[in-house]
Protein backbone atom coordinates (compact mmCIF):
# COMPACT_ATOMS: atom_id res chain seq x y z
CA UNK A 1 0.00 0.00 0.00
CA UNK A 2 1.44 3.49 -1.16
CA UNK A 3 0.34 6.57 1.19
CA UNK A 4 1.23 10.11 -0.27
CA UNK A 5 1.53 12.74 2.68
CA UNK A 6 0.50 16.26 2.41
CA UNK A 7 2.06 18.86 5.03
CA UNK A 8 4.42 16.62 6.22
CA UNK A 9 6.53 18.13 8.87
CA UNK A 10 10.09 17.55 10.13
CA UNK A 11 8.48 17.25 13.63
CA UNK A 12 6.49 14.46 12.41
CA UNK A 13 9.35 12.12 10.03
CA UNK A 14 10.25 9.79 13.33
CA UNK A 15 6.63 8.78 13.41
CA UNK A 16 5.87 8.05 9.76
CA UNK A 17 8.97 6.35 9.58
CA UNK A 18 8.06 4.22 12.80
CA UNK A 19 4.23 3.67 11.54
CA UNK A 20 5.31 3.26 8.06
CA UNK A 21 7.11 0.09 8.82
CA UNK A 22 5.01 -1.01 11.57
CA UNK A 23 2.18 -1.31 9.11
CA UNK A 24 4.32 -1.92 6.06
CA UNK A 25 3.03 0.79 3.99
CA UNK A 26 5.44 2.97 1.83
CA UNK A 27 5.22 7.06 1.94
CA UNK A 28 5.65 9.60 -0.71
CA UNK A 29 5.85 13.22 0.52
CA UNK A 30 5.48 16.79 0.21
CA UNK A 31 5.29 19.91 2.42
CA UNK A 32 3.30 21.56 0.47
CA UNK A 33 -0.61 21.64 0.75
CA UNK A 34 -2.11 19.98 -1.85
CA UNK A 35 -3.50 21.77 -4.46
CA UNK A 36 -4.33 21.62 -8.84
CA UNK A 37 -1.24 22.37 -8.77
CA UNK A 38 0.62 19.78 -6.76
CA UNK A 39 -1.77 17.11 -6.96
CA UNK A 40 0.30 14.47 -9.87
CA UNK A 41 2.88 14.40 -7.27
CA UNK A 42 0.04 11.46 -5.68
CA UNK A 43 -0.22 9.84 -9.36
CA UNK A 44 0.17 6.23 -8.35
CA UNK A 45 -0.64 6.30 -4.66
CA UNK A 46 -3.97 4.72 -3.43
CA UNK A 47 -3.93 6.65 -0.13
CA UNK A 48 -3.67 10.16 1.29
CA UNK A 49 -2.94 11.78 4.44
CA UNK A 50 -3.73 15.39 4.83
CA UNK A 51 -4.15 18.18 7.82
CA UNK A 52 -7.02 20.65 7.88
CA UNK A 53 -6.84 22.21 3.83
CA UNK A 54 -9.76 23.13 1.17
CA UNK A 55 -10.65 19.34 0.44
CA UNK A 56 -12.93 21.11 -2.47
CA UNK A 57 -15.02 19.16 -5.24
CA UNK A 58 -12.53 20.10 -7.81
CA UNK A 59 -9.48 18.52 -6.09
CA UNK A 60 -11.34 15.67 -4.86
CA UNK A 61 -12.53 14.77 -8.44
CA UNK A 62 -8.24 15.18 -9.27
CA UNK A 63 -7.69 12.68 -6.28
CA UNK A 64 -10.07 10.26 -7.41
CA UNK A 65 -9.07 10.77 -11.45
CA UNK A 66 -5.48 10.22 -10.13
CA UNK A 67 -6.05 6.30 -8.38
CA UNK A 68 -6.32 7.77 -4.77
CA UNK A 69 -9.33 5.96 -3.01
CA UNK A 70 -8.89 6.71 0.69
CA UNK A 71 -8.24 10.31 2.29
CA UNK A 72 -7.62 10.10 6.43
CA UNK A 73 -7.13 13.75 7.12
CA UNK A 74 -4.70 14.48 10.66
CA UNK A 75 -7.26 16.31 12.57
CA UNK A 76 -10.74 15.89 14.42
CA UNK A 77 -12.41 18.05 12.41
CA UNK A 78 -13.86 17.03 9.25
CA UNK A 79 -15.54 20.38 7.94
CA UNK A 80 -12.83 21.28 4.98
CA UNK A 81 -13.92 18.09 2.64
CA UNK A 82 -17.06 18.38 0.34
CA UNK A 83 -18.06 14.78 1.98
CA UNK A 84 -21.25 14.82 -0.74
CA UNK A 85 -18.32 15.33 -3.66
CA UNK A 86 -16.57 12.68 -1.92
CA UNK A 87 -19.75 10.34 -1.62
CA UNK A 88 -20.73 10.85 -4.59
CA UNK A 89 -16.89 9.50 -6.21
CA UNK A 90 -16.74 6.58 -4.00
CA UNK A 91 -13.30 8.01 -1.78
CA UNK A 92 -13.18 6.56 1.22
CA UNK A 93 -12.55 9.65 3.95
CA UNK A 94 -11.80 9.61 7.78
CA UNK A 95 -10.05 11.60 10.38
CA UNK A 96 -7.84 10.47 13.40
CA UNK A 97 -8.49 10.47 17.08
CA UNK A 98 -5.30 11.61 19.06
CA UNK A 99 -4.95 12.21 23.08
CA UNK A 100 -7.74 14.75 24.28
CA UNK A 101 -4.98 15.91 27.22
CA UNK A 102 -3.70 17.82 24.41
CA UNK A 103 -6.37 20.42 23.86
CA UNK A 104 -8.26 20.03 26.99
CA UNK A 105 -4.72 20.76 29.18
CA UNK A 106 -4.46 23.83 26.93
CA UNK A 107 -8.08 25.03 27.21
CA UNK A 108 -7.25 24.84 30.92
CA UNK A 109 -4.05 26.65 30.55
CA UNK A 110 -5.78 29.56 28.57
CA UNK A 111 -8.67 29.67 31.60
CA UNK A 112 -6.02 30.23 33.90
CA UNK A 113 -4.15 32.84 31.91
CA UNK A 114 -7.20 35.24 31.57
CA UNK A 115 -8.35 34.98 34.74
CA UNK A 116 -4.90 35.87 36.05
CA UNK A 117 -4.20 38.27 33.40
CA UNK A 118 -0.78 36.46 32.48
CA UNK A 119 -0.85 38.34 28.99
CA UNK A 120 -1.16 41.66 30.71
CA UNK A 121 1.50 40.85 33.80
CA UNK A 122 4.03 39.62 31.07
CA UNK A 123 3.76 42.34 28.28
CA UNK A 124 4.42 44.75 31.11
CA UNK A 125 7.35 42.72 32.91
CA UNK A 126 8.92 43.15 29.57
CA UNK A 127 9.13 46.89 29.82
CA UNK A 128 9.98 46.44 33.77
CA UNK A 129 6.47 47.30 34.99
CA UNK A 130 6.68 45.66 38.08
CA UNK A 131 3.35 47.32 39.71
CA UNK A 132 0.20 45.49 40.61
CA UNK A 133 -2.31 47.84 39.52
CA UNK A 134 -4.69 46.17 36.74
CA UNK A 135 -2.97 42.82 37.84
CA UNK A 136 -5.57 41.27 39.98
CA UNK A 137 -7.05 38.55 39.00
CA UNK A 138 -9.97 36.36 39.86
CA UNK A 139 -9.51 32.47 40.90
CA UNK A 140 -10.44 30.05 38.64
CA UNK A 141 -12.12 28.05 41.45
CA UNK A 142 -14.45 30.39 41.86
CA UNK A 143 -15.68 30.56 38.52
CA UNK A 144 -18.98 29.06 37.20
CA UNK A 145 -17.97 27.58 33.44
CA UNK A 146 -19.35 26.62 30.54
CA UNK A 147 -18.62 23.98 28.35
CA UNK A 148 -19.90 23.81 24.92
CA UNK A 149 -19.63 20.27 23.17
CA UNK A 150 -19.12 17.25 25.24
CA UNK A 151 -17.12 14.97 23.07
CA UNK A 152 -13.79 13.57 23.90
CA UNK A 153 -11.56 16.66 24.52
CA UNK A 154 -14.99 18.45 26.21
CA UNK A 155 -15.35 15.60 28.18
CA UNK A 156 -11.63 15.41 29.25
CA UNK A 157 -11.18 19.26 29.85
CA UNK A 158 -14.67 18.80 32.71
CA UNK A 159 -12.85 15.48 34.27
CA UNK A 160 -9.36 17.53 35.08
CA UNK A 161 -11.18 21.19 35.41
CA UNK A 162 -13.10 19.36 38.53
CA UNK A 163 -10.13 18.58 39.92
CA UNK A 164 -9.96 22.77 40.46
CA UNK A 165 -13.33 22.73 42.49
CA UNK A 166 -14.99 24.89 39.99
CA UNK A 167 -18.98 24.36 39.08
CA UNK A 168 -19.63 23.36 36.05
CA UNK A 169 -22.47 23.97 33.37
CA UNK A 170 -21.98 21.67 30.05
CA UNK A 171 -24.11 21.74 26.89
CA UNK A 172 -24.38 19.38 24.01
CA UNK A 173 -27.12 18.20 21.66
CA UNK A 174 -25.46 14.18 22.97
CA UNK A 175 -25.30 14.29 26.57
CA UNK A 176 -22.77 12.42 27.76
CA UNK A 177 -23.42 9.92 31.31
CA UNK A 178 -19.95 10.26 32.18
CA UNK A 179 -19.82 14.32 32.32
CA UNK A 180 -22.89 14.05 34.53
CA UNK A 181 -21.14 13.34 37.48
CA UNK A 182 -18.97 16.57 37.58
CA UNK A 183 -21.11 19.20 35.30
CA UNK A 184 -24.89 19.69 35.38
CA UNK A 185 -26.13 20.11 31.28
CA UNK A 186 -28.81 22.79 30.82
CA UNK A 187 -30.07 24.52 28.12
CA UNK A 188 -27.49 27.11 25.72
CA UNK A 189 -29.38 30.04 27.14
CA UNK A 190 -29.28 28.96 30.77
CA UNK A 191 -25.22 28.29 30.27
CA UNK A 192 -25.03 31.64 28.98
CA UNK A 193 -27.07 33.37 31.07
CA UNK A 194 -24.83 31.73 34.09
CA UNK A 195 -21.45 31.26 33.31
CA UNK A 196 -17.82 33.55 34.08
CA UNK A 197 -16.04 31.43 31.53
CA UNK A 198 -17.17 29.44 28.61
CA UNK A 199 -15.23 27.26 27.03
CA UNK A 200 -15.93 26.17 22.96
CA UNK A 201 -15.19 22.17 22.26
CA UNK A 202 -18.11 22.16 19.68
CA UNK A 203 -17.52 21.18 15.76
CA UNK A 204 -17.57 23.84 13.21
CA UNK A 205 -21.44 23.17 11.72
CA UNK A 206 -23.78 24.83 9.54
CA UNK A 207 -25.36 25.02 13.00
CA UNK A 208 -22.96 26.23 14.99
CA UNK A 209 -21.91 28.99 13.10
CA UNK A 210 -21.18 32.23 14.86
CA UNK A 211 -22.93 30.30 17.89
CA UNK A 212 -21.35 33.33 19.90
CA UNK A 213 -22.52 36.67 18.13
CA UNK A 214 -23.96 39.83 19.39
CA UNK A 215 -27.23 38.18 20.60
CA UNK A 216 -25.76 35.58 22.40
CA UNK A 217 -22.71 37.42 23.62
CA UNK A 218 -24.96 40.22 25.16
CA UNK A 219 -27.06 37.70 27.08
CA UNK A 220 -23.73 36.36 29.38
CA UNK A 221 -22.51 38.23 32.42
CA UNK A 222 -20.62 41.23 32.34
CA UNK A 223 -17.12 40.36 32.00
CA UNK A 224 -17.36 36.68 30.88
CA UNK A 225 -13.63 35.09 29.58
CA UNK A 226 -14.30 33.06 26.15
CA UNK A 227 -11.73 30.37 25.80
CA UNK A 228 -12.04 29.08 21.63
CA UNK A 229 -9.54 25.98 21.17
CA UNK A 230 -12.15 24.68 18.77
CA UNK A 231 -12.81 26.40 15.15
CA UNK A 232 -13.09 30.40 14.93
CA UNK A 233 -16.41 29.81 12.88
CA UNK A 234 -18.23 29.51 15.85
CA UNK A 235 -17.53 33.23 16.99
CA UNK A 236 -18.43 36.43 14.76
CA UNK A 237 -14.98 38.08 15.35
CA UNK A 238 -16.54 41.23 14.96
CA UNK A 239 -18.92 41.05 17.50
CA UNK A 240 -16.12 39.75 19.70
CA UNK A 241 -14.45 42.88 18.72
CA UNK A 242 -17.38 44.53 19.56
CA UNK A 243 -18.06 43.06 22.90
CA UNK A 244 -14.45 43.27 24.46
CA UNK A 245 -14.56 47.33 23.38
CA UNK A 246 -17.64 47.63 25.34
CA UNK A 247 -16.62 45.61 28.44
CA UNK A 248 -19.23 43.27 28.07
CA UNK A 249 -16.40 40.63 27.06
CA UNK A 250 -13.89 40.84 29.82
CA UNK A 251 -11.23 38.34 28.17
CA UNK A 252 -10.60 35.94 25.40
CA UNK A 253 -8.42 33.47 24.73
CA UNK A 254 -8.52 32.13 21.23
CA UNK A 255 -6.41 29.49 19.65
CA UNK A 256 -8.19 29.48 16.58
CA UNK A 257 -10.04 32.59 14.71
CA UNK A 258 -11.82 33.15 11.04
CA UNK A 259 -9.87 33.38 7.95
CA UNK A 260 -6.38 31.86 10.07
CA UNK A 261 -6.58 29.40 6.65
CA UNK A 262 -2.77 30.73 4.78
CA UNK A 263 -1.92 32.08 8.12
CA UNK A 264 -1.28 29.71 10.81
CA UNK A 265 1.38 27.50 10.56
CA UNK A 266 3.76 29.82 8.32
CA UNK A 267 6.55 31.96 9.46
CA UNK A 268 5.46 35.25 8.03
CA UNK A 269 8.12 37.33 10.16
CA UNK A 270 8.12 41.05 8.90
CA UNK A 271 4.97 40.26 6.62
CA UNK A 272 2.41 42.78 6.17
CA UNK A 273 -0.81 40.47 7.25
CA UNK A 274 -4.25 41.22 5.39
CA UNK A 275 -6.27 40.43 8.95
CA UNK A 276 -7.48 43.41 10.16
CA UNK A 277 -9.30 41.09 13.14
CA UNK A 278 -6.44 39.59 14.30
CA UNK A 279 -4.80 42.80 14.70
CA UNK A 280 -7.34 44.54 16.38
CA UNK A 281 -7.53 41.52 18.75
CA UNK A 282 -3.87 41.58 19.16
CA UNK A 283 -3.69 44.93 20.53
CA UNK A 284 -6.42 44.20 23.45
CA UNK A 285 -4.58 43.34 26.82
CA UNK A 286 -6.71 41.28 27.65
CA UNK A 287 -6.69 39.02 24.54
CA UNK A 288 -4.62 35.97 24.00
CA UNK A 289 -3.75 34.53 20.48
CA UNK A 290 -2.27 31.58 19.71
CA UNK A 291 -2.05 29.87 15.90
CA UNK A 292 -3.79 26.87 16.35
CA UNK A 293 -1.23 24.93 18.54
CA UNK A 294 -3.70 23.47 21.15
CA UNK A 295 -3.18 19.97 19.73
CA UNK A 296 0.13 20.24 19.31
CA UNK A 297 2.09 17.70 21.99
CA UNK A 298 4.24 14.60 21.42
CA UNK A 299 1.60 12.54 22.00
CA UNK A 300 -0.83 14.09 20.02
CA UNK A 301 1.38 14.51 16.77
CA UNK A 302 2.54 10.46 17.56
CA UNK A 303 -1.47 9.79 17.73
CA UNK A 304 -1.81 11.76 14.46
CA UNK A 305 -0.09 10.47 12.04
CA UNK A 306 0.04 6.51 13.49
CA UNK A 307 -3.97 6.83 12.81
CA UNK A 308 -3.64 8.34 9.55
CA UNK A 309 -1.23 5.43 7.99
CA UNK A 310 -3.98 2.64 9.98
CA UNK A 311 -7.11 4.68 8.89
CA UNK A 312 -6.12 3.80 5.11
CA UNK A 313 -4.79 0.32 5.88
CA UNK A 314 -8.18 -0.50 7.73
CA UNK A 315 -10.05 0.92 4.36
CA UNK A 316 -7.73 -0.64 1.99
CA UNK A 317 -8.74 -4.31 4.17
CA UNK A 318 -12.36 -3.28 4.01
CA UNK A 319 -11.92 -3.49 7.81
CA UNK A 320 -14.06 -1.24 9.86
CA UNK A 321 -12.43 2.19 10.48
CA UNK A 322 -13.67 4.10 13.64
CA UNK A 323 -12.68 7.34 12.49
CA UNK A 324 -14.71 7.02 8.90
CA UNK A 325 -16.79 10.01 7.98
CA UNK A 326 -18.05 8.80 4.51
C1 LIG B 1 -8.11 19.16 14.62
O1 LIG B 1 -7.66 18.06 14.99
O2 LIG B 1 -9.24 19.23 14.08
C2 LIG B 1 -7.32 20.37 14.82
O3 LIG B 1 -7.89 21.41 14.93
C3 LIG B 1 -5.84 20.28 14.79
C4 LIG B 1 -5.32 20.21 13.38
C5 LIG B 1 -5.45 21.51 12.67
C6 LIG B 1 -3.91 19.74 13.32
Amino acid sequence: MKIFVYNYRDDEAEFFEKYSNEYGVEIGFTKEYPSTGNAELAKGYEGLSIIVSDMNAGILQQFHDLGIKYITSRSVGFEHFDLAKAKELGLKISTVAYSPNSVANYAIMLMLMSCRKVKNIMDRHSVQDFSLAGKRGIELSECTVGIIGTGKIGKTLIQHLSGFGCKMLAYDIYPNEEVKNYAEYVDLETLLRTVDIVTLHAPSTPENYHLLNDETLNKMKNGVIIINTARGGLIDTQALIRNIESGKVGAAALDVLENEFGLYYLNLTSQVLGNQDMAILKSFPNVILTPHTAFYTDQAVNDMVKHSIRGCCLFKEGQKNPFEVV
